[in-house]
């Protein structure tokens, strides 16, 4: 998703938001740009990645004061015209957006009927030209803003700054991150607090439909009626080496390698004395729940699947798991005591937070399990859990789902009477996981052997195997481009299998007893016609002609660790095939468009 970044200050800001750029190219994006405001605003845009914009930006560039954005196109093509910074038609206004405005094209057509012309095709051009005329109109900025609050319907956040004024940056907000940074001597905004964790840990945190003025030494907040607010900062628990690769070429590898420690980091913040720590409000609502609905997309929705076995098997209580862009406009018939749990990695993701909204009208609770603190869903329902993940970089989402499920299976646990010796079992799970980690070099053979050179692939496996196979299948597509599906190894049968044909690799997935002999069977009719069979079984399981063999675990919590072997394999492939692993096509990191 686009990313912003805006410095005021005593340096040079051109150096501070490129840097701070370069820490949001993780969310995905199509072009990037800056803006400069000396004695006129300089405006420096261009298509691709960050390195493209600063070949392109004249070493002599420089000021006090400056914007900057990386671009996910959502209206136009990804284009010298469509990126940001956009300025209005009389260059009065100069700023970044991140969001998408539902009404631009109505508003578009009053400006047009004012007189206004336009060079883009985006809504951002359009806010430009909308708070140019407003400002003009009143002669006051402050005026202007909350005048277009009013008119924009939609998710924003936008930095803003003014041709004629050197000292401020402007910059509200609606349904879309931004922060604001504070300095020495200094103050910045920003999409995300990484891309600021090198200048300032300090932060303010910016609601729905307020806006700030900011200036080197002081950020001002307001309401959208221009009520003084008063907040405090808070200190964000990010370090520059949760953010750095280090030894790495790829953060997905590094995140992948730090999967032990995320589960070891999970037991420690929620178990002590044996006994789940959290706040018994949240387990009051669990226990009173008479079914929970997990919402979430991608791979968090994958999490949830396996949620619902943990807790449906320990705890007897029935869950539903929904993606969030379905449940926002196509609500399920609901039990009368339901609990809504959301899970998000980066606790921004647009259709999630719709269908949040659409439960919080009906007034039922919401828990939010996240890994950003004071995210937007985080901060929207009643409760929250958080991942203590770490930042998560990479698009493909790997030690998130792996704290997901961990996060889960505590609970689940907790609310079946701790049937399972939980820390035991997760132990096992950490001590599979890093054997999976050891063997790398097998991993990257079979896929340079038997995957890389197909066009389709299929993951198959039975009750917690197919999740896992689905979140494979996701992994895997998502960042090598072999389109891959995850299937219930008994449902192929029932069509799909007319598309195995020779050398198309079906990956099967093999760690509940009960349903073992069901998978190798339909691995048997594959094969039979022609597939390249790949297996990924615990060692229970297993016999010799098997190809990764993963430790035994609990079986209900085996996707923590079998999930492992299929990011290593997608990583792999990705590598191989010389895609670009961590900023795959197409993609972003959290996902603030609906
Ligand atoms: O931040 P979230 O967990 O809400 O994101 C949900 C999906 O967008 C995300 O999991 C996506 O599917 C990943 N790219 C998968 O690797």
């Amino acid at each position: 998703m686009c990313g912003i970044v805006g410095y005021i200050g005593s340096e040079n800001a051109k150096p501070i938001i490129i840097e701070g750029l370069k820490t949001l190219e993780y969310r995905g994006y199509d072009s990037a740009g800056i803006a400069l405001l000396n004695d006129d605003i300089n405006i420096y845009r261009e298509v691709g990645k960050i390195k493209n914009l600063e070949a392109a930006l004249p070493s002599s560039a420089s000021s006090n004061i400056g914007i900057g954005h990386t671009r996910w196109a959502t209206h136009g093509k990804p284009s010298v015209e469509n990126s940001h910074p956009h300025h209005s038609m009389n260059k009065y206004i100069t700023l970044v957006h991140n969001g998408v405005i539902e009404n631009y094209l109505e508003i578009k057509e009053d400006l047009i009927n004012k007189g206004y012309t336009f060079y883009s095709e985006t809504d951002t051009e359009v806010i430009a030209n909308l708070l140019e005329c407003k400002y003009l109109e009143y002669n006051d900025i402050t005026k202007a803003i909350q005048s277009i609050i009013e008119i924009m319907h939609g998710s924003y956040a936008l930095g803003i700054i003014l041709k004629d004024d050197r000292e401020t940056i402007y910059c509200l907000k609606n349904k879309t991150p931004m922060l604001a940074g504070k300095g020495n001597g200094f103050n910045m905004i920003g999409s995300d607090a990484m891309a600021l964790i090198n200048q300032t840990d300090e932060f303010y945190e910016i609601n729905d439909k307020e806006y700030l003025i900011i200036d080197k030494d002081k950020i001002s907040i307001f309401d959208k009626n221009g009520n003084s607010i008063k907040r405090d900062t808070f200190k964000s628990s990010i370090n520059n080496q949760d953010i750095n690769l280090g030894v790495y070429d790829h953060y997905m590898l590094k995140e992948i390698d730090e999967q032990p420690s995320v589960i070891r980091k999970i037991v420690k913040e929620y178990i002590a004395d044996d006994k789940l720590q959290i706040n018994q409000e949240i387990l009051d609502e669990l226990n009173k729940a008479d079914r929970l609905y997990i919402i979430a997309s991608g791979t968090s929705m994958h999490a949830g699947l396996v949620g619902k076995h943990m807790i449906e098997e320990l705890a007897k209580k029935p869950v539903e798991v929904h993606l969030g862009s379905e449940f926002g406009y196509n609500r399920p018939l609901l039990s009368e005591r339901p609990l809504f749990i959301f899970i998000s990695q980066s606790g921004e993701t647009a259709d999630s937070r719709v269908a949040l909204q659409s439960i919080k009208d009906l007034g039922f609770k919401t828990l939010t399990i996240t890994n950003v603190a004071g995210s937007t869903l985080a901060r929207e329902s009643d409760y929250n859990l958080l991942l203590h993940a770490g930042p998560e970089i990479a698009v493909a989402s790997t030690k998130a789902y792996v704290a997901q499920t961990t996060l889960l299976a505590l609970l689940a646990n907790h609310l079946g009477n701790n049937k399972l010796d939980i820390q035991l079992e997760l132990s096992k799970v950490v001590i599979a996981i890093e054997d999976i980690i050891s063997k790398k070099t097998i991993i990257k053979e079979i896929v340079a052997d038997k995957i890389m050179d197909a066009s389709t692939a299929f993951y198959i496996g039975r009750g917690v195997d197919y999740c896992t196979a689905l979140e494979a299948a996701l992994k895997l597509k998502e960042i090598s481009y072999i389109h891959t599906e995850g299937f219930a190894s008994g449902e192929l049968k029932h069509g799909t299998i007319a598309l195995i044909e020779n050398s198309v690799p079906v990956i099967g997935i093999i760690s509940q007893d009960n349903i073992a002999l069901n998978t190798r069977s339909a691995l048997q009719e594959v094969e039979a016609r022609d597939a390249k069979v790949i297996t990924i079984v615990q060692e229970r399981l297993s016999n010799k002609n098997d190809d990764i063999i993963v430790l035994d675990t609990n079986p209900l919590l085996s996707s923590i660790a079998m999930v492992v072997a299929s990011q290593l394999i997608s990583y792999y492939a990705a590598l191989l095939l010389e895609h670009d692993v961590d900023q795959p096509r197409n993609l972003a990191k959290s996902v603030t468009v609906e």
